[in-house]
């Protein structure tokens, strides 16, 4: 039997890449010198597309390959990747959902209690020998028993939820709607949300619907008590605002594993003690690549086998 041949966009970690070139016929366009003139000669060739959540596929790579049927991409988030143009030219969507919902949870968790304790900053303090010049430590916060506000209860939000029972924390959300399995309380809007909240901890999709959800207003809502932790998408919060709550002391601390324009992080928020910044590493441990590098081969040979996928995204 021929090996259906797939077109692969960005980079993807090498297990992946080794274990796509075993199993299908994949040309890695990342290679190509010039990827539109190759794509324009060439494209009617694929039938599958393999790219990730970072490098997303556009409608213009879309319409370069007529012969598409399906997309495998690798992250869970896929606002990159243009689902309506995909949709009109009959190609069908998969990401990996699920299985990074623990390492991302427990990430979010350890982001929070940084933030809230001063754990990198007390590292920083050691380090640079501040503890053996005898300086004085600023107190932190106390994690245990406070008010936890998730915004967006997905899959992620509600492996957030369930970190904090061990701290004894109050939980409330705000999501596009009332989450029907859960009996936290619903909040109406993201700064009603921030009001209330001791932590308020982003976990929504990202995208144009959730663009700067995390306004300048919910950032005064959240107050000069509040810590903002971020682990789904930079888009969702207003970076400027952030950067400007931050200077002006209206918000008390923030935790960012996402910014808006990835790599790069405002210059302001490097020389804040009360900011801890992460590079994008959510789903970033061995265990969780791996089940993410599975999911994209098992969609990839479940739609080969039976023309459909195992987790096709939500139409
Ligand atoms: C990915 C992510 O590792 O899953 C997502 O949406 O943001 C990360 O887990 C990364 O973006 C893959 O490109």
């Amino acid at each position: 039997m021929t090996k259906p041949r797939l077109l692969q966009h960005g980079r993807l970690m090498p297990a992946l890449e080794s274990q796509l070139q075993a199993d299908f016929d994949i040309l890695p366009l990342w290679k190509e010198a010039d990827p539109s003139g190759f794509l324009a000669a060439r494209g009617g060739e694929f039938i599958g597309l393999v790219t990730s959540a970072r490098t997303g596929a556009d409608a213009r790579i879309i319409a370069s390959l007529p012969n598409l049927k399906v997309i495998s991409s690798f992250g869970v988030g896929y606002e990159t990747i243009d689902v309506d143009a995909a949709r009109r030219q009959g190609v069908t969507v998969s990401n990996t959902p699920d299985v990074l919902n623990d390492c991302v949870a427990d990430l979010a968790f350890g982001l929070l209690i940084d933030v809230a304790r001063g754990i990198s900053f007390g590292d920083r303090f050691v380090r640079r020998g501040d503890w053996m010049r005898n300086a004085a430590i600023p107190l932190a916060t106390q994690v245990t028993g406070k008010r936890l506000g998730i915004l967006g209860l997905g899959r992620i939000g509600k492996a957030i939820a369930q970190r904090s029972f061990g701290f004894s924390m109050d939980i409330r959300y705000h999501s596009r709607h009332p989450v029907a399995d859960v009996s936290w309380q619903y909040s109406a809007s993201a700064a009603e949300l921030a009001e209330w909240a001791d932590f308020l901890v982003v976990a929504c999709a990202g995208g144009p619907a959730t663009r700067h959800l995390v306004s300048a207003t919910v950032l005064e809502a959240l107050g000069p008590k509040g810590y903002l932790i971020n682990i789904s998408r930079g888009s969702v919060v207003d970076e400027n605002a952030l950067v400007a709550a931050l200077a002006g002391k209206r918000i008390a601390g923030a935790a960012l594993d996402v910014f808006e324009n990835e790599p790069q992080v405002p210059e302001e928020l490097l020389s804040m003690e009360n900011v801890v910044v992460l590079p994008h590493v959510g789903s970033g441990t061995h265990e969780t690549r791996a089940a993410m590098g599975n999911l994209v081969l098992s969609n990839l040979k479940s739609f080969f086998e039976t023309g459909r996928l195992l987790t096709p995204v939500a139409a």
